[in-house]
């Protein structure tokens, strides 16, 4: 479908009739909603639910442009309930995406192409965000299922092998390429695509940005000391290695409205604790939760709303044990300083539930669930409301989509 297509299309009559419902709400004549139905507010936005998509690489775009994949998959979490939608990684410029089918946001031509799934995702009363990303190190890479994810090499082949920077000189996984270290110039310049990005996704109507601060890429390679051997002020103690991203965050405020919300991912540990154990406060060897708690009082400082807890992504030698709720630990203790929102193997609405009742993160995130099932809001919505003995008579009682009502029937 064309932009031009799609654009023509962007009213929803549906939205403005006033039987339509906003999916994945708890009908007001069920006694007691539960934590996940709750709805939160950060800044000027608020989420009807505190469940969101955990932002998921596709690798389906050309030029970094979205196209109808993009409208339809995203969409297919709006339709179905989610409070919050999160874009995949999106590169601020064409070299720092993942792989050549990673989305970007580097042109007024990107912006544009966002706005149809921006408006879409409104029109079901969901909150729209995009995570801006860099891949750094990681850059130049295939698509997990069309190259697989192996270094391109080569221009030809869609790759971009010399202008893959890092920090410093160090390469990441071996399947990944050698990045040159980056100048202070390329720092400026990259600092200057985040804010030029941040304009973009406004002018797109996204409501959130996340920085990718996580799993290794550009932002998170300047905090590990795995990553980070420079000897200027970018490199070496804490303050040096944050600097980085405390100044894209300056750079990016300076486009992004105020009363927007700013979210930062971050992973919370590179995992190496047992690789690496003699850690010492002022010059680790790694990144930990200790310096991770430490940025989550720098960043609610500097204005950051949400960080949003990952882990690992920064060295093979990484022992990441993907137990369930892996992650959640770590956001228990970064929200003892700013909101959090986490993922990692949350699969069941008693165990988001849970994460919000017990304020271990204000937001749950989902996303290898989400991709096996679309509907898990609304599927939770019947659970937690113990409406499933009701069979369809019990769903009617909740917010279904009006259009798909009358499966119910
Ligand atoms: C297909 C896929 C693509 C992913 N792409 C991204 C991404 O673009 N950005 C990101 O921060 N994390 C990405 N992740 C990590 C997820 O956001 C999430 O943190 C992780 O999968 C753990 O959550 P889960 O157990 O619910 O899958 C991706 C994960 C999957 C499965």
């Amino acid at each position: 479908m064309t932009l031009q297509k799609l654009n023509s299309i962007r009213t929803f009559p549906f939205t403005s009739n006033p039987k339509f419902k906003p999916p994945g709400v708890v009908n007001e004549k069920i006694s007691e909603t539960p934590a996940i139905f709750t709805p939160f507010t950060i800044k000027s936005v608020t989420l009807k639910n505190r469940i969101g998509v955990a932002p998921m690489c596709t690798y389906s775009s050309a030029n970094g442009l979205p196209n109808s994949f993009h409208l339809v998959h995203l969409g297919q979490f709006a339709v179905r309930g989610a409070g919050l939608i999160t874009v995949e990684a999106t590169g601020v410029t064409a070299a720092g995406r993942i792989s050549p089918h990673c989305l970007g946001i580097w042109s007024d031509e990107h912006r544009d192409a966002f706005k149809p799934i921006v408006e879409f995702i409104h029109s079901q009363r969901a909150v729209a965000a995009i995570q801006l990303a860099h891949a750094g190190r990681k850059a130049s890479g295939g698509g997990y299922y069309t190259e697989g994810r192996g270094f391109i090499n080569d221009v030809k082949e869609g790759g971009w092998p010399d202008e893959v920077v890092g920090p410093s000189a160090v390469q990441d996984f071996d399947y990944l390429g050698q990045p040159k270290e980056i100048t202070l110039q390329g720092i400026e310049d990259i600092k200057e695509a985040f804010s030029q990005a941040a304009r973009r996704a406004d002018e797109a109507g996204f409501d959130v940005i996340e920085l990718h601060g996580a799993h290794g890429y550009l932002i998170h390679s300047f905090l590990s000391p795995i990553s980070n051997k420079r000897t200027d002020h970018y490199g070496g103690s804490f303050e040096n290695r944050t600097r980085f991203l405390l100044e894209t965050i300056r750079e990016v405020k300076k486009f992004w409205p105020a009363d927007k919300p700013i979210f930062v991912r971050l992973s919370a540990s590179d995992w190496l604790e047992t690789v690496l154990p003699d850690s010492s406060e002022e010059f680790p060897l790694h990144w930990d939760l200790k310096q991770t708690v430490r940025l989550a009082r720098l960043l609610r400082d500097e204005g950051v709303d949400v960080i949003s807890v990952s882990s690992g992504g920064t060295s093979p030698k990484q022992t990441v044990p993907f137990f369930e709720q892996f992650n959640t630990q770590f956001s228990y203790e970064i929200s003892k300083e700013i909101t959090t929102s986490v993922a990692g193997n949350i699969r069941l609405p008693s165990e988001a539930e849970e994460i919000i009742k017990s304020n271990k993160a204000s937001i749950v995130l989902l996303a290898r669930e989400f991709l096996k099932n679309p509907n898990w809001v609304l599927d939770a919505l019947v659970e937690l409301n113990n409406l499933k003995e009701k069979g369809d008579e019990g769903k009617k009682l909740i917010s279904w989509p009006s259009q798909y009502e009358r499966s119910l029937l």
